[in-house]
């Protein structure tokens, strides 16, 4: 794969706080994710000004609504220059064709994702929302949706990676959050791996916020996580 599988998660409240960051880093090793807070405060704007300086932006807005409402938000995500964006399986499958085809036509293709079941809902909530499965069943049958309506890949937690390579193929693109450094706090996540962990059960894109964006050198936390994924 070209580029770095890390996907830093910029979680800032403002564009200011956002470039800062970003002015620290480099597009050669690292991807930025821009999720519904940043998105909210500094909207389109600060996609394509990344876009514009070089890198690969995962637009992480999860879109659920009716296809017609989807497939629109797709087009101009795409429009935007976003390298990868992602929708809730839970829409269902006309909703996720819909998404699908709306990329295809886009004259430049983003990554398409699906998002099975939050990682914040036990199996409780799973059937408090009438899913008959359980959450690791629920997870799976949605990623087998996701990958029978032709999407590129979905959010996973690692620990479900190896679950879903052998469910959905190889070229499937498992994207996974829940990263810690050996050694660093986990923060209000459950359940963590570390990069190399985390790449050996198949993930092909770690999301890691805190961990990078709170260090006193990004860029060299960066660096070393580059080479620790590197050689796996
Ligand atoms: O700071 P941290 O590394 O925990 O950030 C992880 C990022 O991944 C956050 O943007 C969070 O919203 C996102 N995420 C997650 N768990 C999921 C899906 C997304 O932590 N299941």
């Amino acid at each position: 794969m070209a580029g770095s599988r890390v996907i830093v998660a910029l979680d800032f409240a403002d564009a200011p706080e956002a470039l800062a960051f970003a002015a620290r880093v480099t597009p050669a090793e690292c991807r930025l994710k821009i999720g519904l807070e940043l998105f909210t405060a500094a909207g389109p704007d600060l996609v394509t000004h990344l876009v514009t300086k070089g890198f690969d932006v995962f637009l992480d807005l999860k879109f659920h609504d009716i296809p017609n409402t989807v497939s629109r938000a797709c087009l101009r995500a795409a429009n935007l220059g976003v390298w990868m964006l992602n929708v809730h399986t839970l829409g269902g499958g006309k909703m996720l064709e819909a998404a699908r085809e709306a990329i295809d036509r886009a004259s430049h293709r983003p990554q398409l994702i699906g998002v099975t079941l939050l990682t914040s809902h036990g199996d409780e909530e799973a059937s408090q929302i009438g899913l008959r499965d359980n959450v690791k069943r629920s997870v799976q049958r949605l990623a087998e949706l996701a990958r029978d309506s032709r999407l590129d890949g979905v959010v996973c937690s690692a620990q479900e990676a190896a679950a879903l390579r052998q469910l959905c193929g190889s070229h499937f693109l498992l994207v996974t959050p829940g990263i810690r450094l050996a050694g660093s706090p986990a923060d209000d996540q459950q359940r963590t791996l570390t990069p190399a962990e985390a790449v050996a059960q198949g993930a092909d894109y770690l999301v890691i916020g805190r961990p990078i964006t709170r260090a006193a050198d990004p860029l060299s936390t960066l660096a070393a996580i580059n080479r620790e994924i590197l050689v796996h």
